[in-house]
């Protein structure tokens, strides 16, 4: 298809959106190409520019284009998979994939810790605790949100951390010697809130995964909790199962 039919009894948004769909699939539109604005789509396929949006809006909800506040939209990089056996981070899952990691810190401050976080990280209720909240990207292309909470001695010098360009595992690792040793992790499906929504450019009650994270140092001292949101077109988790008995 490749170009929208008038008499057809599928909706031409639904037309535009295959067409589009196919200019991807097809190699003509790349990861990172700008794709034209709802006007140039209205005029080139003869349509009004609801219908083109309507089309992109679509399309930005599958995960298959991201919008740039002001830049317009671009085709994004394909299903992020991630692993789930090494314990690793952002940056690194990033530099993995070939793609450059990215970081905008919404706040960093010093907190009390409630009840439930005093425990996950085994101090006193009230406790001052690091709490950074950052947007992820990948090659500025927003991908979560991610609050981590962080507790150890002297965790507040990380508030003089330019935590935009440095890695919070490297920081934690090289710098102040806390080696990473294991992490827990749950994944849970939900549906976007409206804030996150705004900060990933997806539309509210998209899918999300949210994953909270206890991460450990040595001696089974837990160093990190963090929640974070992912937009849940965006990702496949990926565990690689050895059975080590047979049933009875
Ligand atoms: C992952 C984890 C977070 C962790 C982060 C560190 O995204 N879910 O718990 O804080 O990586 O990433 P970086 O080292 O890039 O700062």
């Amino acid at each position: 298809m490749s170009a929208i039919v008038r008499k057809s009894p599928l909706p031409r948004y639904y037309q535009l959106k295959e067409i589009m769909r196919e200019k991807i699939t097809s190699g003509e539109w790349k990861p990172g190409d700008l794709i034209p604005s709802e006007r140039e789509l209205g005029e080139q396929y003869g349509i009004s520019r609801m219908t083109a949006r309507q089309a992109i809006t679509e399309l930005v909800n599958e995960g298959l284009f991201y919008r740039e506040q002001g830049k317009g939209t671009f085709v994004s990089r394909h299903k992020i998979t991630q692993q789930l056996i090494n314990l690793t981070g952002f940056t690194e899952d990033m530099k993995a994939r070939g793609q450059r990691p990215g970081s905008r810190v919404l706040s960093a401050q010093m907190v009390p810790a409630d009840d439930a976080l005093a425990e996950r990280l085994r101090i006193k209720p009230g406790q001052l605790v690091f709490r950074l909240q950052r947007l992820r990207l990948a090659d500025d292309e927003p991908l979560a949100i991610e609050i981590s909470t962080l507790s150890f001695m002297g965790c507040e010098r990380l508030l003089e951390e330019d935590l935009e360009q440095n890695s919070l595992y490297r920081l934690l690792e090289n710098k102040y010697g806390l080696p990473l040793m294991e992490a827990e992790q749950e994944i849970e499906a939900g549906l976007m809130g409206p804030e996150d929504a705004q900060l990933l450019k997806v539309s509210t009650n998209s899918a999300a995964l949210f994953i909270r994270r206890t991460t450990y140092t040595e001696r089974d001292q837990p160093i990190e909790y963090a929640k974070s949101t992912y937009c849940g077109n965006k990702y496949i988790f990926f565990t690689h199962m050895k059975r080590e008995q047979l049933m009875p």
